[in-house]
């Protein structure tokens, strides 16, 4: 068994957006590597595929427990009610992954749609923080009082660099940076773990969802590149929450071999 593996057996791990893409993913890598002893809750609003993965992991990893909920990040009053209404052995939540998110559209002010803005500032900034508020409590109770656990914030170049046609993503994903580092800062006297990862260009639904279900459009986005796989982001979560306890992968900017800032790719 890995280092890793030992350190994530007996580990309650909540990821959102694990319906798709980079969450889903990286539910399947954590399962992977703590094939032994791992409980999965696996959250987002489309309940259907959580059921399917949930039972694609069990089939694969029979010692690894998953817990599917439907759960709507940019809903206040679903996040309130998130922990209570989990199974008991599901209740301590050793690892939090805030990954939901999206984009939608590529408009510019002054005309942006008033409920594209609301959606994004909902569900990428607003949901990731009333998440970490619903959980973080019970990871400060543990340890006597000193506190256990990570939470790894998705965040995205585009949080560091903004671009044009993106500026509400962009301010979102800043604002996730911005969190983050606050947070990590207000827990220093604590061993909650707080870890920025930060993808580029990855190849999941997320331009499909952007371009509103178009994907010829969405497809022209990786036309002459080879992205990254969701895949390939899992594994830098997974890698970062299996070191030890007293390292903190604190930031990752991961980008594919043919990118090197938000808008500079090199296209054959
Ligand atoms: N792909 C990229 O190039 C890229 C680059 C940098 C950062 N990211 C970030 O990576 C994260 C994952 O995106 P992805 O690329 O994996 O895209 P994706 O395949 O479209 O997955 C997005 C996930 O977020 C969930 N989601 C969206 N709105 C939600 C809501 N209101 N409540 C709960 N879940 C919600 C979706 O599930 P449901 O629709 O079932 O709710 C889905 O599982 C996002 O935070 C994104 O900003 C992506």
């Amino acid at each position: 068994m890995s280092s890793a593996a030992k350190r994530l057996a007996g580990k309650t791990i909540l990821i959102t957006g694990a319906s798709s893409g980079i969450g889903r993913s990286t539910a399947l890598e954590f399962a992977r590597t703590s094939p032994d002893n791992l409980k999965l809750i696996l959250t987002a609003r489309r309940i259907n595929r959580l059921q399917d993965l949930a039972a694609e992991i069990t089939k694969e990893h029979p010692g690894v427990k998953v817990h599917p909920v439907q759960l709507d990040v940019s809903n206040p009053e679903e996040v309130r009610n998130l922990l209570g209404s989990l199974p008991d052995e599901f209740k301590e939540v050793d690892v939090l992954v805030n990954n939901a998110g999206l984009v939608k559209g590529i408009a510019q002010a002054p005309s942006i749609l008033e409920s594209d803005m609301q959606t994004m500032l909902s569900t990428n900034v607003t949901g990731l923080i009333n998440m970490t508020q619903a959980i973080l409590p019970s990871m400060l109770a543990r340890n006597n009082g000193v506190g256990a656990g990570d939470i790894i914030n998705i965040g995205s170049i585009a949080g560091r660099e903004p671009y044009v046609g993106g500026s509400i993503y962009c301010a979102t994903k800043a604002a996730v940076r911005s969190f983050t580092e606050s947070l990590r800062k207000e827990l220093i006297a604590t061993r909650v773990r707080v870890i920025a990862v930060d993808p580029g260009q990855v190849e999941t639904d997320f331009s499909v969802v952007r371009f509103y279900g178009d994907k010829s459009k969405a497809d022209k986005v990786y036309e002459g590149c080879e992205p990254l796989t969701p895949d390939d982001v899992a594994e830098v979560i997974v890698f970062a929450v299996g070191r030890r306890e007293n390292v903190v992968l604190a930031d990752s900017l991961v980008f594919p071999n043919h990118q090197a800032s938000a808008t500079i790719m090199h296209r054959r």
